[in-house]
């Protein structure tokens, strides 16, 4: 991404880079979750369900490497230690023990959460020369959408007859 930092003023991006940072965060937080229920799913979807899990964690990691080259663009340090990422982090992660179909109720909301917070961003991103910033914002609500559509489809529940 190209340097935004000439095209905003200096409220604006911090503003827009703090955003970004708490999407970073809660980010972060859904791929490790994503991760460890990939390592820990057992039952008689097992494979299905391990699998969709690190298609899922994989796409989170690019996300992951897209937000935080764009706070860089911004003009300001990526964040990267857990102590930052608790700091920012809004998203649950659960101690306990879930099953298969627990596993994948967790992470459909958990997206729409990540979701939401991503849209809390979007006004932010009004101010001319964000234009990169929004394209990426609106890339993460389409993956978060197509990523809850396919955990619930998983659970074979959340679709009506026509
Ligand atoms: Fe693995």
């Amino acid at each position: 991404m190209t340097s935004l930092a000439p095209a905003l003023a200096p409220s604006a991006r911090r503003a827009l880079a703090e955003g970004l940072a708490g999407v970073f965060a809660d980010t972060y937080s859904l791929y490790l979750t994503t991760q460890r229920f990939h390592w820990n799913v057992e039952g008689p979807h097992f494979q299905s369900l391990h699998a969709l899990f690190q298609s899922q964690y994989e796409g989170l990691a690019m996300a992951i490497d897209a937000l935080a080259e764009a706070i860089r663009a911004l003009g300001f340090y990526a964040p990267g230690t857990f102590r930052e990422m608790e700091g920012r982090a809004s998203l649950a992660q659960p101690e306990a023990r879930f099953d298969a179909a627990g596993m994948v109720r967790f992470l459909a909301d958990a997206h729409g959460q990540v979701a939401a917070r991503v849209r809390e961003l979007l006004p932010a991103v009004e101010p001319k020369g964000a234009e990169l910033v929004e394209n990426l914002l609106m890339a993460r609500l389409e993956a978060h959408d197509e990523a809850a559509w396919m955990l619930r489809a998983s659970l074979g529940e959340g679709s009506e007859a026509l």
